[in-house]
């Protein structure tokens, strides 16, 4: 650990506000921010447009293999801090967050070979160390060495009712159930997949936060950092 830099995994279920945590992290650290589900959400998109998955999650598995290592998928921090996701240079961040990504997703992250091809994407992302990413099997699989694990939980209400919010936020028109609904089945077929299921790794602390602000969560990790690394998350 030359450069005093670590890698944190943060691996959990659907919509524990993996992602908002591990922003707040990665800015208080100085460190790089990397989202892994929005390369499957990407990868998703592209497929939906392309029709190489139907709406019932039926997948045309040679086709995609084929086209996939075409696509270049990429994700960038603007001045703001604002992380987006560019497919073949397009800017598609608001695009894999509609419900009807989220309703097939987890389809296409079944799939061994589009997990293979993330995992190289995400692997090169962590070889100078000082990023904070989160999914469903960072600390599993794609760094089994990272210094710091977290495994994010809340209840099924406060989870759903949260990505409601936000979905109703950016106007789009779903109702309540159905966003419970689909956090169910993603994170059913997430911790069934043979390949990389979601589960929680052996050394990962666990975090449920559906009582915690963010500030409590800082606080937690910080306690964390300190003791075992001496950093500390400005916030
Ligand atoms: O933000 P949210 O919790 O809704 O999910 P996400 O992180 O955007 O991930 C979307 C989907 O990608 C998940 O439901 C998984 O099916 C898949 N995924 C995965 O299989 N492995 C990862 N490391 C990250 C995401």
């Amino acid at each position: 650990m030359a450069s005093g830099k670590i890698i944190i995994a943060i691996d959990g279920y659907s919509s524990t506000g993996k992602s908002t945590f591990a922003k707040l992290i990665a800015k208080g650290l100085g460190y790089i921010y990397a989202d892994s589900g929005a390369l499957y959400r990407a990868i998703t998109y592209f497929a939906i447009n392309n029709g190489f998955i139907d709406m019932d999650g039926k997948i045309l598995k040679q086709s995609l293999k084929r086209i996939l290592p075409k696509l270049l998928i990429e994700q960038k921090t603007n001045a703001k801090g604002e992380t987006n996701t560019f497919l073949n240079r397009a800017n598609i961040e608001r695009q894999i967050r509609s419900q009807r990504v989220s309703d097939l997703v987890s389809y296409i992250a079944e799939v061994d070979f589009v997990r293979d091809y993330v995992d190289v994407i995400l692997k090169g992302m962590g070889v100078q160390k000082g990023l904070v990413m989160d999914g469903r099997d960072i600390g599993t699989a794609v760094f089994p060495d990272a210094e710091v694990k977290i495994f994010m939980t809340a209840s099924d209400e406060v989870r759903a009712r949260r990505r409601w919010e936000e979905l109703k936020a950016k106007g789009e028109a779903v109702s309540l159930s159905g966003v419970l609904e689909n956090l169910k089945r993603r994170d059913k077929i997430d911790s069934t997949r043979e390949k990389n299921p979601l589960c929680q790794a052996k050394d990962a602390i666990v975090l449920d936060n559906s009582d915690m602000t963010f500030q409590d969560e800082i606080d937690w990790l910080n306690e964390i950092l300190t003791k075992r690394f001496g950093l500390f998350i400005e916030s």
